[in-house]
């Protein structure tokens, strides 16, 4: 007994050492920010990713990125390549060159364009957490399990959910696309910058 006290004495002591040397290797190599806590981010940076089709681009999509960009030092707003939506009114490049359009004043916005899983993208940005906004109880089951999902494949990434603005509550891109195809007004619905973007490409679609 008393030799395999000692023995596990032995191993504890050897364990102990072992993870000090660790926690030392880690402390030195961990970037620190000004208050000398250490970083668990890039470059000293809190990035958020928010993801999605953005076909086009609505203010319900714009008042969510104002609002993320104000919780993370970098907003990265992706737009997903998706093949399998059918005849989409815009292409990937157009939809980030409209979006870059809106946010150009934001400094700490950024606009990419992604295929593959939103966590991979999410990761090779360096991104601690997807931003994903909610219009009402009809959404959440759907981002429920994507949350869920998205978790299950990295637990290390979180999803948080901004609440969206009463006044979007009924807005999206499809109902944007809709009113414009009917030639109803999408003034007040899409950031103004692109609004003429949108009705151009509209009516150029409509006389196909
Ligand atoms: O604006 P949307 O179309 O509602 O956005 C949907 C989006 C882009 C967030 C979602 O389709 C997505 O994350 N697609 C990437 C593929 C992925 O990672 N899917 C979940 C695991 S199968």
């Amino acid at each position: 007994m008393a030799e395999k006290n000692g023995k596990t004495a032995e191993t504890a002591k050897k364990t102990n050492t072992e993870i000090i040397a660790k926690t030392r290797k880690i402390a030195k190599t961990a970037k620190k920010d000004a208050t000398g806590a250490v970083d668990v981010g890039c470059c000293g940076k809190r990035i958020g990713v928010y993801p999605g089709s953005f076909d086009p681009l609505t203010n319900g999509h714009l008042d969510v990125i104002k609002r993320a960009s104000k919780l993370f030092d970098k907003l990265i707003v992706g737009v997903l390549v998706n093949d399998s939506k059918k005849n989409p009114l815009f292409t990937i490049e157009e939809r980030v060159a409209l979006i870059r359009k809106c946010v150009k004043d934001m400094p700490g916005v950024e606009v990419g364009s992604f295929g593959g899983l939103l966590v991979d993208f999410v990761k090779e940005n360096n991104a601690v957490a997807i931003v994903k906004g909610l219009r009402a109880v009809s959404d959440y089951e759907y981002e429920l399990q994507m949350a869920a999902l998205n978790k299950h494949i990295d637990r290390d990434i979180d999803t948080i959910f901004l609440m969206a603005d009463v006044q979007n509550s009924f807005l999206s891109s499809s109902v944007v696309k809709e009113l414009a195809w009917h030639g109803g007004s999408i003034a007040g619905l899409v950031p103004e910058e692109i609004e003429e973007d949108i009705i151009r490409t509209v009516s150029m679609r409509r006389k196909k």
